[in-house]
C-alpha cells in the first residue's frame, strides 16, 4: 500500500522498481494499492501515470507486458480520513486474490505526514492482519534527536521493531554492500584493518546537482540533515564496523550501533560549512544557492559538510574520519579513500624520492563508477629509482553490465522481511544524538563557487 502513490518519489523511484521486482519475477503476484489525497484519480487513471512513470526510468520497457502488468497489479484509493474506505479496498483486493494478509505500508509522504499517518494505521486497526504487516518509513527520519525519538515512540505503539523499515536508500546501493563482501570475504584487507595499518578514511558524497525544486524542503534541512546523518554516517558505520557475529540484521545492526557510541564529540572547529555560489557546473552557468527559487535571500542554510570524526576504540583510535559532502561540487562521485601507513622505513629518499607523498591507498568508488582502485608503488621503467604511483583497478560495468537500482534492493528485502539494509530506531536516535550540538549550534556557511571542490577550508581541516 502506498502512501504518496502519486507523489515525485513513487513516480521516480517506487514504481520503476516494483516494475523491475515484477519483470524478475520477484514480486510477480503482488499487487499495489495507491493512496493519496486526489479525489479525482480512479484506477484507470492511476495505472496510465504508473505506465508513464516506469516509462520514463525504464524507456526499453516492453510496452504490451507493462500495461498487463497495470491492469492486473495497480489499483486506487482515495484517502480517507479514518482509512475506513482503505482498509475496506485493502480486504476487497485480498478478498478477490485469495490473498494471505501480508501487507506493507509504504510512507512515501513528507515527514510532517509520518506521524498523523501512523496514528491512523494504528487507530484503523491496520498494523496487524492475519499474514504480517510492515511499514516502510522514507528519510528524513526526524529532524533532531526529540523528532526522531517522538517518531520512534509513535510507531512502537503500532509496531513492534522487526515490523519498521526506515529507509537509508544508500543502504541498498549494491557497492555500498559490496563494503561487506570486500572487508569479510578478503582476508588479506581485513588484517589491515585498523589504526597499525591505516592513517586515514575520508568517504565523500559529491553532487554536481544544487539544491533543484526542493528548497522548501532543504531550507530547512541543509547538508548536515540532509546527508551526514544518515548516508555518510551509515557508509562510516560500515567501514568502521567490528565483524560481525553472522550475515544477519540484528549482528551487523549492533556492530554499526557499537562504531556510533564510540564516536568522540565533535568539535565545533572539525567541522566546515560551505554554500555555493554562482559558477560553471558541466560547462553551464548555474545560479547561486541563495538565487535558487524557493530559498530565503539571506539563507545560512549549508550545502557543503565536511567534519572530521574521532573514534574512541580499539581499533580506530587516533585515526581521523573525514567526511565531505555538498551539492554543485566539480563532479557527482561517492568514493572512500582508505589511505594506508607509508612505509616504516623511506629506502628511496637516497634517490630523491620524498617519502610523503607515497602511501598506498585503496579508493572504494561507490558511484557513478562503481569499482575499486588499489594504488601501489610501481618502479618507473629506465630511471635508477623512480617511483610512480599506479592503481590496480576493478570496475564493474566491466564485468556487471546492469547493477540493480537501490530501491529495487530493498523493495526486495522489505516483501521477504530481511531488515539487514533497514535502519534500526537505536541506529537513528544515536545518530541524531551525535550532531545534536552541531545542529543547536548556529553557523555561517562559507562561500564557494558552484563547479569548484568546496570552501579551502576543507581542505586545511583535512590536512
Ligand atoms: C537524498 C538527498 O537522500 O540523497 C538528496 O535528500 C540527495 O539531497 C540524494 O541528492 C543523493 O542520492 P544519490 O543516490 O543520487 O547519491
Amino acid at each position: 500500500v502506498a502512501f504518496g502513490g502519486t507523489g515525485d518519489l513513487a513516480r521516480r523511484k517506487l514504481l520503476p522498481a516494483l516494475w523491475r521486482l515484477h519483470r524478475a519475477g520477484l514480486a510477480a503476484e503482488t499487487p499495489v494499492l495507491a493512496t493519496s489525497r486526489d479525489a479525482a484519480m480512479d484506477d484507470a487513471r492511476y495505472r496510465r501515470l504508473a505506465v508513464d512513470a516506469v516509462r520514463a526510468a525504464d524507456p526499453a520497457a516492453d510496452a504490451a507486458a507493462l500495461d498487463a502488468w497495470a491492469a492486473r497489479m495497480l489499483h486506487y484509493q482515495p484517502l480517507d480520513d479514518d482509512l475506513s474506505g482503505l482498509r475496506r479496498r485493502i480486504e476487497a483486493i485480498e478478498g478477490e486474490r485469495g490473498l494471505p494478509e501480508r501487507r506493507a505500508y509504504y510512507l512515501a509522504l513528507p515527514p510532517a505526514a509520518f506521524g498523523e499517518t501512523v496514528r491512523k494505521l494504528g487507530a484503523a486497526g491496520l498494523g496487524r492482519s492475519r499474514g504480517w504487516t510492515r511499514v516502510v518509513v522514507e528519510k528524513p527520519f526526524g529532524r533532531d534527536l526529540a523528532s526522531a525519538r517522538e517518531l520512534n515512540a509513535l510507531l512502537h505503539r503500532c509496531y513492534d521493531e522487526s515490523q519498521i523499515y526506515r529507509i537509508d536508500h544508500y543502504l541498498g546501493k549494491e557497492t555500498v554492500q559490496n563494503l561487506l563482501v570486500f572487508r569479510f570475504a578478503n582476508a588479506m584487507f581485513e588484517t589491515l584493518w585498523n589504526r597499525d595499518h591505516i592513517e586515514a578514511v575520508q568517504i565523500t558524497v559529491a553532487e554536481a546537482l544544487g539544491v533543484e525544486q526542493r528548497a522548501g524542503y532543504y531550507e530547512r534541512a541543509g547538508a548536515l540533515r540532509d546527508m551526514v546523518q544518515n548516508h555518510l554516517t551509515q557508509l562510516m558505520t560500515l567501514v568502521a564496523m567490528e565483524v560481525p557475529s553472522a550475515i544477519a540484521a540484528d549482528a551487523i545492526r549492533a556492530e554499526k550501533i557499537k562504531v556510533l557510541r564510540a564516536i568522540a564529540p565533535i568539535r565545533p572547529e572539525n567541522v566546515v560549512y560551505g554554500q555555493y555560489g554562482r559558477g560553471v557546473v558541466g560547462g553551464e552557468s548555474v545560479p547561486a544557492y541563495h538565487d535558487e527559487p524557493g530559498v530565503a535571500s539571506g539563507s545560512t542554510t549549508e550545502t557543503f559538510v565536511a567534519l572530521k570524526l574521532e573514534l574512541d576504540n580499539w581499533r580506530w583510535q587516533g585515526v581521523p574520519f573525514h567526511l565531505r559532502t555538498g551539492k554543485r561540487l566539480d563532479r557527482r562521485l561517492t568514493e572512500i579513500e582508505v589511505k594506508f601507513r607509508r612505509a616504516p622505513v623511506w629506502l628511496f629518499r637516497s634517490a630523491g624520492c620524498e617519502e610523503d607523498v607515497h602511501r598506498n591507498t585503496l579508493l572504494l568508488t561507490l558511484q557513478p563508477d562503481e569499482g575499486f582502485s588499489l594504488l601501489f608503488e610501481i618502479k618507473a621503467p629506465g630511471e635508477r629509482f623512480s617511483l610512480r604511483q599506479l592503481p590496480v583497478r576493478f570496475n564493474y560495468a566491466e564485468v556487471f553490465p546492469r547493477i540493480p537500482e537501490a530501491y529495487l534492493t530493498l523493495l526486495r528485502d522489505l516483501l521477504e522481511g530481511d531488515q539487514t539494509l533497514f535502519v534500526h530506531a537505536d541506529e537513528v536516535e544515536t545518530s541524531w544524538s551525535l550532531y545534536a550540538p552541531l545542529l543547536d549550534a548556529p553557523h555561517d556557511p562559507l562561500p564557494y563557487a558552484a563547479g569548484s571542490r568546496g570552501p579551502a577550508e576543507a581542505d586545511r581541516l583535512r590536512a
